[in-house]
């Protein structure tokens, strides 16, 4: 079955069920500054999961367009993908685990549909833990459906549990279902780590709410959240060991081939599936309006285009090879992704401009490395590149670190990155020396200083509340020309996720340029628009509101930058406890 034939499907067979097709979201999440990139289907969904009605409905149904990058390291072995597309059906308070469980069945085993014998499948429930029960239901509604027990493993919530790590939101326990792709019948007994049992369809149940004191609170609409990724399935359906031997990859591994001058095989090496993966994630990246550049979204592409060039070079390809393998990728997608067809030209002119920068910049780097390691033994005693040369070549040669890494790999080396780590740091700290002598030298005055850590308050402030919840409010405030000080309610230590988080999100929206304005208005009319902030008495009867962008709204005397561009890096240096209830925060802006 091809992928085509596979999405079509999906979308018939849950159609015949009550559900409405929904169109893929975008890859950059709207208004949603804590992740990078849409993860799954569930995710351009959260506000109809959490009760919100949606437009079409309580049973939807689309194919969604997915990237995760936590495994880019992994890219080039037969099951990683930076992106993938996930077939996925949800109920939003409607049906619950029988009917999805069914429908899951029926979807995979009838003859109508997939046609699986069900004595390929296995499948694992949660057992239960302190937050919630073992999933009986699940469990039973499997052996219902005639599974033997012996093909349903109880695992615990590392494994059968989707929602948010660490943070607050809808979860609840999964079901997962296996298919046997080793030779021969499957084993009578399903053991999980196997890895000829493959997973290829999740089905949760988002049944409670994790609130921030950890706890896990029933909700009370229930929904159900699936996801099947296409390639994955795509693959096993056909019989193949890899995505990369389906015809998502071939046309472009054959493209590939033709550019080397080799003949079409069927082994293929790291290097070649690594080019495959990451074009194809290049190329929706800037479909969706991602351009290369220095942070977030446009720093992974940049990092992504990169490290498709070194592969290249590997294979002994020169960069014009991108945009030529992006324009397979255009052609065989855009029947169901009309976006990629629509940039054609954006597309092939942003891939290659920015391969030929790179590709020029390497070279030279890549010169600089191949002087040093034959040039100063005594630097690469053990075969380790010292931290220092390695940020040199980073620093004066623009060779990126990762980079540096590859090629010392290529020749047995090792990077010290602990070392290079420290380096950065320490150049960092001396070009924020710099900067202050050059305020000092009136390039910029206390009182800018004071107004750009006034409005990185209200950045803070803002996501401080996304990230630990909205009962996060402003019990105090300092701030001088060097440093901000915040006090708010919130009753634990912040983890230091949370706190790199929440860096995070304000240094994205200082990356973001969002120009900064007020009004004044009414203490009353204040309240009306949402804004935030002490709502103390010596606000007297009008006040100002300041907005940074959409981003944050709150009541505040000032003074403010007019936008957040060029207010530096953010930084929180101390997270502390201010008295029962309230933590204090110290923070930075370092140029
Ligand atoms: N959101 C679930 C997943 O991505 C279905 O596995």
């Amino acid at each position: 079955m091809t992928a085509d034939e596979l999405r079509s499907k999906y979308i018939e067979f849950f159609r015949g069920k009550g559900h409405r097709e929904i169109k893929s979201a975008s890859l950059i999440p709207e208004n949603d500054p804590t992740v990078l990139f849409t993860t799954a289907g569930m995710h351009p969904l959260v506000p109809f999961l959490m009760g919100e009605s949606h437009p079409l409905g309580r049973r939807l149904v689309n194919f969604q367009k997915c990237i995760r990058t936590g495994d880019i390291d992994e890219v080039g072995d037969p099951v990683h993908l930076t992106f993938f597309e996930m077939l996925g059906n949800w109920s939003l308070g409607d049906y619950f685990k029988k009917e999805a469980i069914e429908f899951s069945f029926e979807f995979l085993t009838s003859e109508k549909w997939l046609g699986i014998s069900p004595d390929s499948l296995a499948f694992t429930v949660f057992e239960g833990d302190q937050d919630a029960p073992f999933d009986a239901e699940s469990f039973s509604m499997w052996k219902s459906l005639g599974i033997k027990e012996q093909r349903i493993a109880k695992r615990p919530k590392r494994d059968n549990w989707w929602g948010p790590a660490g943070q607050t939101g809808p979860c609840g326990p999964d079901t997962e279902i296996f298919f046997w792709t080793g030779t021969g019948n499957p084993p009578e007994s399903f053991d999980p780590d196997n890895k000829h049992w493959v997973e290829i369809w999740n089905d949760v149940f988002m049944q409670y709410n994790k609130t921030v004191e950890g706890i896990y609170v029933p909700l009370e609409q229930k929904n159900v959240d699936t996801g099947m990724g296409l390639e994955r399935v795509c693959a096993v359906l056909q019989g193949k060991a890899s995505c990369y031997e389906t015809e998502l990859f071939m046309p472009l591994l054959r493209r590939l081939d033709s550019i080397r001058g080799v003949p079409t095989t069927g082994t293929r090496e790291n290097a070649e599936r690594i080019i495959a993966d990451h074009v194809r994630t290049a190329v929706f990246m800037v479909a969706d309006g991602v351009l290369p550049g220095n942070v977030d979204q446009p720093y992974v592409l940049r990092r992504i285009i990169r490290r498709t060039l070194l592969k290249g070079r590997q294979l002994g390809i020169s960069c014009s090879f991108i945009p030529d393998l992006a324009n397979v990728v255009v052609d065989s997608y855009s029947k169901c992704y009309p976006e990629l067809s629509d940039n054609r030209e954006l597309i092939a002119t942003e891939l290659r401009q920015e391969a030929e920068q790179f590709a020029r910049t390497v070279e030279k780097g890549i010169r600089e490395f191949e002087k040093l390691i034959s040039r100063v033994p005594e630097h690469i005693a053990n075969k380790v590149i010292s931290g220092k040369n390695a940020f040199t070549l980073h620093d004066t040669h623009g060779l990126p670190v990762e980079l540096t890494e590859e090629l010392a790999a290529e020749k047995g080396f090792k990077v010290d990155r602990e070392g290079y780590e420290k380096a950065f740091a320490k150049h960092q700290e001396l070009s924020r020396q710099g900067a202050e002598q050059k305020f000092k030298g009136g390039l910029a005055d206390n009182s800018l200083k004071t107004a750009a850590l006034h409005t990185a308050t209200h950045l803070l402030h803002q996501a401080l509340r996304q990230v630990l919840g909205d009962h996060v409010a402003q019990k105090g405030s300092n701030i001088t020309a060097e440093r901000l000080r915040f006090d708010f309610s919130h009753p634990d230590k912040m983890t230091p996720g949370q706190i790199s988080e929440v860096e995070h999100i304000v240094n994205r929206i200082i990356a973001s340029k969002l120009p900064v304005s007020f009004s004044e208005m009414s203490l009353d009319d204040a309240k009306d628009t949402g804004a935030i902030g002490l709502f103390a008495d010596r606000y007297g009867e009008r006040v100002k509101v300041y907005s940074i962008g959409d981003f944050s709204k709150e009541m505040c005397g000032g003074p403010h930058l007019e936008s957040t561009a060029d207010m530096g890096r953010f930084r929180i240096i101390k997270e502390e406890s201010s008295s029962q209830g309230v933590r204090r925060i110290k923070a930075v802006l370092e140029r």
